[in-house]
């Protein structure tokens, strides 16, 4: 069995899978305490995490059956995110794993979102090409083998997509994360009421979504405090189309591009029914993990590290974490 930490962000993860891929326990702790900041304050979340670690691992533990002698690896989000949210992840992993010389996998994050779609029951062999769509990030990626050296084929330049959704829910006074809130007043609008900006002209396979926010707040100023209550549902609807067809002309080149019919999507975003309609017309084998899976967890950490060479003890004790930038290749 194998059990996973994941701290990167504002959720405190532990789960346990066994090799096969089948999850025994998947805990998430969401903080639910930065709405009120309108947006994740990394201290608090990092200091949050440090409270809450020791009785999700606990609970991971014991939902599985598992005891830490027994396990064969010990699996950590070593990067991409934030570094005091991290470090407590990492710090815990190594003191567990060190305390009875077990082995431990350093994972990338993002490499976990990819390794979602490789859970049981229903893994969903590479190739393939991967969108993760999240608040923290929005990635496409060709997927050849489960391993971490998938080949990023893009990337966004500025906002993540679900950033795009949280500062545009934002601007039309819906609370923080805005993505859910967004979804649904766009229901009740036109999409086609407003032409927001799909950053066409990003070329390749990049995305940015920077553009498209402030085209909303020039809009809402345009038409005026009144006009612009008596409009949010249109503007919602347009506004979310925008992000869905950014999202979709990218996947549409990235299959053209690497000549593959089979799509995984994960991240936060892949929730959006406007996204998933909108992905289910392209002719391609689709697979959209359930929403937990999505979302950031641990399972998918435990899955990424079943590919992943683990490192012996004591060599994972100078294990560091990053904020950004290169994946461990390992
Ligand atoms: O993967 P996730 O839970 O956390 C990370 O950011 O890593 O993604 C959260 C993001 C938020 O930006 C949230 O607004 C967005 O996913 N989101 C949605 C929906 N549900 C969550 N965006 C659009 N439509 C949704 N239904
Ligand atoms: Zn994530």
């Amino acid at each position: 069995m194998i059990l996973a930490l994941e701290t990167s962000c504002d959720d405190t993860c532990a789960a346990v899978i066994d090799r096969s891929g089948e999850i025994l326990a998947n805990v998430i702790s969401s903080q639910g305490i930065h709405d009120r900041y309108g947006g994740v304050v990394p201290e608090v979340a990092s200091r949050h995490h440090l409270e809450l670690i020791g009785d999700v691992v606990q609970d991971a533990l014991r939902t599985a059956g598992a005891s830490l002698p027994a396990l064969e690896l010990i699996a950590v989000t070593c990067g991409p995110g934030l570094v005091g949210a991290l470090l407590v992840g990492v710090s815990t992993a190594k003191a567990l794993a060190a305390a009875h010389r077990l082995p431990m996998a350093a994972v990338d994050h993002l490499h976990g979102h990819v390794a979602a779609g490789l859970l049981a029951p229903q893994p969903f062999e590479p190739p393939f090409v991967s969108l993760i769509a999240s608040g923290g990030h929005t990635l496409l990626a060709r997927v050849s083998d489960p391993g971490p050296a998938f080949r990023v084929l893009g990337q966004t330049l500025d906002d993540a997509a679900g950033e795009a959704f949280d500062k545009g829910a934002r601007l039309l006074g819906l609370g923080y994360p805005g993505g859910a809130a967004l979804e649904r007043l766009a229901r009740e609008g036109d999409p086609t009421a407003f032409d927001f900006p799909v950053a066409a002209r990003v070329r390749g396979l990049d995305f940015s979504f920077a553009g498209l926010k402030t085209a909303l707040l020039y809009r809402l100023r345009d038409l005026g405090e009144a006009e612009a209550e008596r409009r949010r549902a249109d503007l919602a609807a347009a506004y979310q189309r925008a992000i869905v067809e950014a999202l979709h002309l990218r996947v549409k080149r990235a299959l053209a591009a690497t000549g593959l019919t089979r799509l995984a999507v994960g991240g936060g975003v892949a929730a959006n029914g406007a996204l998933r309609a909108r992905l289910a017309t392209l002719d391609v084998e689709l697979d959209i993990p359930p929403r937990e899976l999505c979302t950031d967890n641990a399972a998918m950490i435990a899955s990424a590290a079943r590919f992943v060479r683990p490192l012996p003890y004591p060599d994972y004790l100078a294990l560091d974490v990053y904020a950004s930038g290169e994946r461990i290749l390992a």
